[in-house]
């Protein structure tokens, strides 16, 4: 039916469309793809300020330190070191070039007996500071999907609640 010569050119064109096809996909993929939560945040030095921030408002907080193994923890682990993981911890979650190395969630907090109400707690400052910093809304809810996707790791019991 067809010639030797009419096959490679129709293979030939079905190549070419193919690969057009991709590249058109190619294009649109990339003009899809918005910066990183971490870019759009400004990078390393403001989620350092914001963090800092945040530890500093959460260390010594009374209603986070009327539970004793929180309250114990906070007096024997240095605020510079958890100021120092956490920034890791965000950078590394929202898409920056970070490795956090620390302890896993459930590791580092199940000790601590972390309730609803605590968890509840460090939301209410926590929104505060990102407010403060004047974080946009839709940066704002995707930090908070990152820490909510923490959640069930560090909120350990309903009791004195
Ligand atoms: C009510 C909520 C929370 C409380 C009261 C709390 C408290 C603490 C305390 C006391 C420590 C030191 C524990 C120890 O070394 O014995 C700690 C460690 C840490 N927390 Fe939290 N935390 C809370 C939520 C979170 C959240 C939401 C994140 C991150 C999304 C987080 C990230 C970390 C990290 C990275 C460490 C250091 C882990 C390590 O030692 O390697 N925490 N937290």
């Amino acid at each position: 039916m067809f010639t030797r010569k009419a096959k490679s050119r129709l293979a030939l064109a079905v190549t070419a469309l193919v690969l057009g096809a991709f590249q058109t996909a190619l294009a649109q993929d990339t003009a899809l793809e918005q910066p990183s939560l971490y870019d759009r945040l400004g990078g390393l030095a403001p989620i350092s300020v914001v963090v800092s921030d945040f530890i500093d408002v959460i260390v010594p907080d009374p209603v986070l330190n009327r539970n004793p193994a929180i309250d114990a923890a906070r007096k024997r682990v240095p605020a510079a070191y958890l100021k120092y993981q956490v920034t890791a911890l965000v950078c590394q979650a929202t898409g920056g070039p970070c490795r956090y190395q620390g302890r896993a969630m459930k590791d580092s907090h199940v000790q601590l007996n972390i309730t609803e109400h605590e968890w509840d707690r460090m939301l209410i400052l926590f929104k505060q500071v990102l407010a403060e910093h004047e974080v946009p809304t839709h940066e704002t809810q995707e930090l908070l999907g990152i820490v909510d996707s923490t959640k069930a790791d560090i909120v350990a019991s309903r009791a004195s609640e």
